[in-house]
């Protein structure tokens, strides 16, 4: 072929190609087969390769085969990237709307466009003449990072606009819940991390430097925003822009709809909220932005975001999903609680698969069947949790599940103490309570040792080199390196997190040793009390009770753990490994002056939680000072019931007074 011939059959593929990608990513909706479309590109390329004096930048080819950066180069837009302000509620946005009619001194209805809040990654796009130049992240809002190699892999990606305008086009980069789902899929049967969000995997997708990498991510664009741009149309209204961005062949979003009036705004959040689980991708909102853009100009901005826009974000959310399964859990205190297996599903930004159904009762209350459709949500934003079973949606396959009469770990009997709402297995032998012990002992607000999650703990278990969580200490590399999974690398990171664990503070320890009813603030409250713990070890029931929110309940259990012969044979290896045992005051070990440090204290009347010497000696083993008679010196007086004389003075020299809660919450601050 000669070089003419091959100029004409390039440019008439090139626009071939570029409309068919149209088709597909933009408007999903494909003109030709995957395999006819490849064979366009196939020949396109060689036809370059042959060619390569014809090769220009609006090739298809640039998208395939970039070469990989060795590092990000700044790029400063042209002008700056900015946030938005968020609203949670109704009266906020009714604030919002009210402030908005106000400064622009207009009573008639003001219009806005409505648009969904796309949860990806906000991108900056360069073009000059028509063609696309380079692409960046939003950085701090004046420079991001060049990112052009990855996003040359996104199909919607337009490399040449319908007109020849130059400038910087702003929208959000992300991967569709279904891309998503299908990418972890295959991640975790590579044996690869998968992600926790959509959002996380585009952001990793972007900041790769291989570009090959972002290839393989299926990344999507939508485009919301155009400026400092010359040439072309000028758009007088956000709802013109819209429309003229996607004659210029970007994907705009279609949920966009121009709306009137504080109720228009209201309404398109509400329907907005009701659709977002039938959408293909996450949002975290709807944005309001006010239409007209001398009416934008007007309102201007402040610091870093515009005042003519809102963010209307959403409360947390709900999906359905089916159970697969329902499994018996084995917690570390012998608690065996039934988990619903779920088909996996986006919730509020991560992935579930499983559902605490809690106990017994609940699973019956409920009603959950293997095979249900089931409606989750997350408790306190955080557990998975099934709300109601659809039951409209039995069709007889559902199987009724009860719950086991033997451990399944160790298969002695379960027991329901009475009073309890929980199955128990009692036998302390059992191995999925030892190995749940070790994963709450590594956990984060307990000994925070990284690495030492479920699957090795598991590990260490089975090869009989942990028995309790006090063996962990005596873990030599040699023992690690020859087990599956730990390779030399990870055998010393977990031995040096395990030595740097020794540090922790006492109420670290505390948590981790997992005392019945000992959760992490009571933990830190018998620390900051009890400052060792030899002190937590010989307290007697009445002088744990005497501190607040301990009650029988929880005295007694930490009386009862201590007296178990494995808590002491546990507590004897940790003492002998050098794990500390003491509440090491933050202030005090970075030899840092802490609240109570120098200062004078008075008591007067009686404490409800602390004897007289009890409080002296907390307050001493702080740096403070405990004197009898109040004087100009004195910087507090801790009042209890019924104060004397004291009172008065301190009033006259104005000496702060304090109650004894506050003394307690500042003994929480220091542990
Ligand atoms: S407008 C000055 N529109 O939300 C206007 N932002 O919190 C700024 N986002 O950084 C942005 N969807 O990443 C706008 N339809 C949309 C959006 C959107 C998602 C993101 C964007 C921005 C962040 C602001």
């Amino acid at each position: 072929m000669d070089l003419e011939t091959a100029r004409g059959r390039l440019s008439r593929l090139k626009e071939e190609i570029h409309r068919h990608n149209y088709a597909y990513h933009v408007l999903d909706q494909p003109l030709i087969s995957d395999a006819e479309f490849d064979r366009m590109m196939a020949e396109l390329l060689q036809l370059e390769a042959q060619f390569p004096d014809l090769v220009t930048d609006d090739s298809p080819s640039r998208r395939v085969g970039g070469t990989p950066i060795s590092f990000f180069r700044e790029v400063r837009h042209l002008e700056p990237m900015l946030s938005l302000d968020n609203l949670f509620t109704e009266e906020a946005f009714a604030e919002f709307y009210r402030r908005v009619q106000r400064t622009l001194g207009r009573q008639e209805e003001i219009t806005f466009v409505g648009e969904p809040k796309i949860d990806g990654l906000a991108v900056s796009l360069y073009y000059e003449e028509g063609i696309f130049q380079r692409g960046a992240t939003r950085g701090d809002g004046f420079t991001g990072e060049d990112i052009t190699h990855n996003l040359l892999t996104i199909g919607s990606l337009p490399l040449q606009l319908s007109e020849s305008i130059s400038g910087e086009f702003r929208g959000e980069a992300f991967i569709s819940k279904q891309d998503f789902l299908a990418l972890n899929r295959v991640r975790e049967s590579l044996g690869l991390t998968t992600f926790a969000n959509p959002r996380n995997a585009a952001a990793g997708s972007l900041r790769q430097l291989d570009p090959k990498v972002a290839a393989e991510r299926p990344l999507d664009l939508f485009v919301y925003a155009l400026s400092r741009v010359s040439g072309g149309k000028a758009s007088s209204t956000q709802w013109e822009a819209l429309q003229y961005l996607g004659q210029l062949n970007f994907k705009v979003n279609p949920e966009a709809r121009k709306v009137h009036g504080l109720e228009g705004g209201l309404a398109y959040c509400r329907q907005l909220a009701e659709q977002r689980h039938h959408l293909a991708y996450e949002i975290d909102g709807a944005v309001l932005k006010v239409n007209d853009f001398a009416d934008q100009r007007q309102l201007g901005f402040t610091g870093r975001a515009p005042r003519w826009a809102v963010a209307f974000k959403f409360s947390s959310e709900e999906a359905e999903t089916v159970v697969r399964d329902i499994i018996v859990n084995v917690g570390r205190t012998g608690a065996i609680t039934p988990v619903a297996q779920l088909e996996p599903v986006l919730l509020a930004g991560s992935v579930v698969q499983r559902a605490s159904l809690h106990t017994e009762d609940v699973l019956r209350d409920k009603d959950v069947r293997i095979g249900d459709t089931v409606i989750i949500h997350k408790a306190g934003d955080v557990i998975p949790e099934v709300i109601q079973v659809r039951k409209d949606r039995r069709d007889g396959n559902q199987l009724l599940f009860s719950m086991p009469q033997w451990c399944p770990s160790c298969q002695k009997p379960v027991l329901r103490l009475p009073g309890e709402a929980v199955l128990r297995c009692m036998n302390p032998a059992c191995p999925a309570q030892l190995v749940e012990r070790i994963v709450h002992f590594a956990s984060r607000r307990g000994m925070d040792i990284t690495g030492l999650g479920e699957a090795i703990a598991l590990l260490l278990f089975q090869s009989s080199l942990v028995r309790d969580v006090g063996d962990l200490y005596y873990l030599r590399k040699e023992d690690l390196v020859p087990l599956e999974r730990l390779g030399e690398k990870s055998a010393e990171n977990l031995l040096a997190e395990l030595e740097k664990s020794k540090q922790n503070p006492l109420h670290k320890l505390l948590y981790a040793l997992g005392i019945r009813f000992v959760g992490e603030r009571t933990a830190r409250l018998l620390a900051s009390r009890l400052p060792h713990l030899d002190a937590v070890i010989q307290a007697s029931p009445q002088e744990l009770e005497r501190m607040e929110e301990i009650g029988p309940k929880i005295s007694t259990s930490i009386v009862e753990f201590f007296k178990q012969p494995e808590t002491i044979r546990v507590v004897e290896k940790l003492e002998k490994a050098g794990v500390n045992f003491d509440a090491a005051e933050k202030f005090q070990a970075a030899g840092q002056p802490g609240r109570f440090t120098g200062k004078t204290f008075v008591l007067t009347g009686s404490l409800e939680n602390f004897s007289r010497e009890e409080a002296k000696n907390v307050i001493e083993a702080r740096g403070g000072k405990v004197v009898s008679s109040i004087s100009k010196k004195t910087d507090y007086l801790l009042t209890g019931n019924n104060p004397g004389s004291k009172l008065d003075k301190a009033r006259e020299l104005g000496i702060t007074m304090i109650a004894e809660e506050e003394l307690s919450a500042w003994l929480m601050e220091g542990t």
